[in-house]
């Protein structure tokens, strides 16, 4: 009687405690970068960043072209040339061939606001 029952409270706990864990990661992305998550999501499809990238939780976004950004925030490096750091996240995004002149990412003009985040949504990819 009492494992039935407590078999049918722990599921809504479960299911709680895995939301706010999403949700923490959220709020560390967003700490990090000063950006919104949610905008940074919207931000990628507004740029077409999926034309070149494969992007988990982006809706279009399956390309092959430039590198698959799964698992972005546990990356070392940008691009192989920068260390993986906000700040430079940003400046790669806004400007990529101010870092690397040869890049094939182009410059997608892409405003202060966005690129920030952008960032924060990239940081939420563990
Ligand atoms: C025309 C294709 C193309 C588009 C569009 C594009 N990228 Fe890229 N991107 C690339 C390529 C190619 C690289 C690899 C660059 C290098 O290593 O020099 C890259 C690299 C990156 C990296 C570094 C990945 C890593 O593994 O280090 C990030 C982050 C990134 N792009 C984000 C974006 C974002 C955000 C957008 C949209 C604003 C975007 N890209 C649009 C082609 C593209």
């Amino acid at each position: 009687m009492l494992a039935s029952r407590l078999r049918h409270t722990w599921l809504p706990f479960a299911l709680l405690s895995l939301v706010s864990a999403c949700h923490d990661v959220q709020d560390q992305a967003s700490k990090l970068t000063g950006g919104d998550v949610e905008r940074g999501n919207a931000s990628i499809r507004k740029y077409g960043c999926g034309s070149c990238h494969t992007i988990p939780g982006v809706i279009g976004a399956h390309s092959k072209v430039g590198p698959d950004l799964s698992g972005f925030a546990g990356r070392a490096y940008i691009a192989g040339v920068l260390t993986n750091s906000p700040d430079n996240l940003i400046t790669w995004i806004e400007n990529p061939q101010a870092v690397d002149d040869k890049t094939a990412m182009p410059n997608m003009a892409v405003s202060a606001r966005d690129a920030r985040d952008i960032a924060a949504y990239l940081y939420t990819l563990r």
